[in-house]
């Protein structure tokens, strides 16, 4: 389970881009952060990943603290950044190979690890090229195969669909799905509200750099997720 509690963040002085900031995602929960365009959402996803540092407020996920236990925290993590511009001049393989070695994962256990996933995504034939070669959306699909290398207990995802072809969707959405099934939590920004409806047991929607309203969706179709999300983002006073 993570538990994120009171985060409170800014880049600059006196700007604050996080408030307070508290949630939950369950074992086995897939969770929709949503919110307007700069309310945060990608400044939670880092903190949480460990890759801005905590100001204030804590975060744990299992039995580590990121601020106590930074190394067995981070190692039950992994995620698809909204960017991949970083690891251009490397191939597509060398990539996989660099995020298996950073987590330390097995060349046995990596080969069991990606060998579904890069038949799933249809990538093999990419695997040579240098990233920076190659399309959005297949760079897109090498990432979200990395980060299941190492099995992790929480699975962050930043706007994952962005440029992912139909097929490729569908792929992500089960793969979503199938972790949430073994007991694994998933967490992930979109501005998809169809796929959060459909996906997510749980809406976490931000507003001013903090949740204004939490949804349970699990097994409660009479949500209009749509109407509540323009409510809540817009300020309009719930009936
Ligand atoms: N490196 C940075 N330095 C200064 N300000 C930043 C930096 N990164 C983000 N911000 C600011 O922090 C705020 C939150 O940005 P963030 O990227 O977290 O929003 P977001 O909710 O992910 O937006 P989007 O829906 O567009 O992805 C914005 O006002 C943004 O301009
Ligand atoms: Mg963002």
């Amino acid at each position: 389970m993570l538990e994120v509690s009171g985060l409170s963040f800014h880049y600059q002085p006196h700007v604050p881009v996080l408030t307070d900031l508290t949630f939950s995602v369950l074992d086995g929960e897939i969770v929709g952060l949503l919110g307007k365009n700069g309310v945060g959402k990608t400044t939670a996803l880092k903190l949480i990943l460990g890759l801005l540092p905590l100001e204030k407020g804590s975060i744990c996920l299992g039995n580590y603290s990121l601020y106590l236990h930074p190394i067995q925290y981070k190692k039950q993590i992994n995620y698809v950044s909204d960017s991949h511009d970083i690891y251009n001049n490397l191939t597509g393989k060398e990539y996989l190979n660099f995020i298996a070695d950073m987590y330390e994962v097995s060349s046995e256990t990596r080969g069991k690890n990606y060998t579904p996933l890069i038949e799933a995504f249809q990538v093999e034939k990419y695997l040579n090229s240098p990233i920076k070669k190659l399309s959005h959306g297949t760079k897109q699909k090498i990432a979200i195969i990395a980060s299941l290398v190492n099995d992790p207990l929480l699975w962050v995802l930043d706007e994952p669909m962005m440029g992912l072809d139909v097929e490729a969707v569908q792929v992500l959405k089960e793969l979503i799905k199938s972790r949430a099934a073994c007991g694994k939590s998933v967490l992930f920004s979109s501005h998809i509200l169809e796929i959060c409806e459909n996906l997510c047991d749980k809406i976490v929607i931000m507003q001013a750099g903090t949740i204004k309203k939490t949804i349970e969706l699990r097994g409660n179709s009479s949500y209009i997720l749509e109407d509540i999300y323009l409510e809540v983002v817009n300020d309009v006073p719930m009936e």
